[in-house]
């Protein structure tokens, strides 16, 4: 009597499961978890900002589906992030996950990408290992290691033997510190001193004090999306360019987001990274007018275009399905895709589900009357390092 109770509930369940399915069919639904409040809530407006760009331009019907986008505000909190997953995909039953503000948000939604096999694209996330916690990851944003060895190229080769590496103290800073390292130190350069600052309320005062008793010629930093404006007022505050430091970084710390901003100050910094407002190319110029069009003159960042990335990403996977796929069609949909982003050519590595791209070497100049990281040179198609051994 139990059993066949037990037996019919679960009959009704996947009835009502299945015509709910039916309900669904011709609907389509990204769910994105990205910190819209809280110290990363800039990556988030900038990714939802980017994500609803792509759809006005590219309609929000495909292969017959009416795409659904959930957003969903995680501030960058794992547990939250973990939560949020859950639902999005047993009670919304969502197609695709996106976004991930920060590195601990993606690795507390791999494994429930994994247990339900959807496609999971991380736009922000940027520590190396991420899309090995889950197979379900495709990372459209960038890795640390990519840009920080581009950094400890070029420093050698301009004439900086002594630095110091300040960084956040969590995934992609410790990528950073590592990589900047292995290769200034390659190059005939020494790190004389790796200082850590925390991820959350961080106060630069101390660890800049250091830095300016050490005297290195250049300090290279990495901090996370909206928090370089204040690494960079502090550094002014305390003439240590006056002093013959340099600062040079990942593109992180001149964030399109928030550079305008910074001040003259910034002039003449020089970052590695994959994508600049200033980007030269018809694509990114009509990328960037409509993005400051439809969001009252704010300028797109990293963030940004690979969330529009991200989607394309997701838009086609859908058309090469028909439709019809379910996570691991999509994925596989997802693996290999190659075309011009705004940033420039942009490749989804099948074997590694990873970001393949250019990095550039740009300087803070002023350009109409506005600051931006102008790219003067470029390391064409550079895969994670953090993946080659
Ligand atoms: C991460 C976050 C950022 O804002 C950024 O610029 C780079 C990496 C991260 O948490 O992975």
């Amino acid at each position: 009597m139990k059993k066949r109770l037990a037996l019919s509930t679960i009959a009704a369940t996947l009835l009502a499961a299945s015509s709910l399915g039916f309900a669904a069919d011709d609907t389509f639904k990204i769910g994105l978890i990205l910190p819209m409040t809280g110290q990363q809530a800039s990556t988030g407006k900038q990714i939802a900002a980017a994500a609803q760009l792509y759809m006005a331009q590219n309609g929000s019907t495909v292969a017959g589906k009416k795409i659904e986008l959930i957003i969903k505000d995680d501030a960058a909190t794992p547990d939250v992030t973990k939560r949020l997953a859950q639902e999005l995909v047993v009670n919304d039953k969502v197609n695709v996950l996106g976004g991930f503000g920060v590195t601990p948000a993606a690795f507390a939604a791999a494994p429930i990408a994994t247990q339900s096999k959807t496609p999971m694209v991380v736009m922000a996330a940027a520590t190396s290992i991420i899309t090995q916690a889950s197979p379900y990851i495709v990372r459209t944003s960038f890795t640390l290691p990519q840009a920080a060895v581009a950094m400890g190229d070029w420093a050698a080769k301009n004439g900086i033997k002594k630095a110091v590496t300040l960084v956040s103290d969590y995934g992609p800073g410790l990528d950073a510190e590592k990589y900047f390292k292995e290769r200034l130190t390659f190059n005939g350069g020494q790190v004389v001193e790796a200082l850590r600052v925390p991820l959350r309320s961080p106060d630069f005062a101390p660890f800049l004090q250091k830095v300016r008793d050490i005297k290195p010629d250049a300090l290279f930093v990495f901090v996370p999306s909206g928090a370089g404006a204040a690494v960079m007022k502090q550094f002014l505050e305390r003439g240590m360019d006056k002093a013959g430091i340099k600062l040079i970084g990942t593109g992180d710390v001149t964030d399109d987001d928030q550079l305008n901003d910074m001040g003259d100050g910034a002039i003449g910094v020089v970052t590695s990274h994959h994508y600049s407002a200033a980007h030269p190319s018809a694509a990114n110029k009509k990328f960037v007018e409509a993005f400051e069009k439809a969001n009252k003159g704010m300028r797109p960042n990293f963030m940004a275009v690979a969330g529009y990335d991200g989607m394309r990403v997701i838009y086609e996977a859908l058309k090469a399905t028909k439709g019809n796929g379910g996570g691991d069609a999509l994925l596989a949909a997802m693996k290999g895709q190659i075309f011009e982003s705004p940033r420039g050519p942009m490749f989804i590595d099948a074997q590694t589900r990873d970001v393949v791209q250019n990095i550039y070497i740009r300087r803070v100049q002023k350009v109409n009357g506005q600051l931006y990281n102008v790219e003067f040179d470029v390391l064409k198609d550079v895969k994670d390092p953090g993946k080659a051994k």
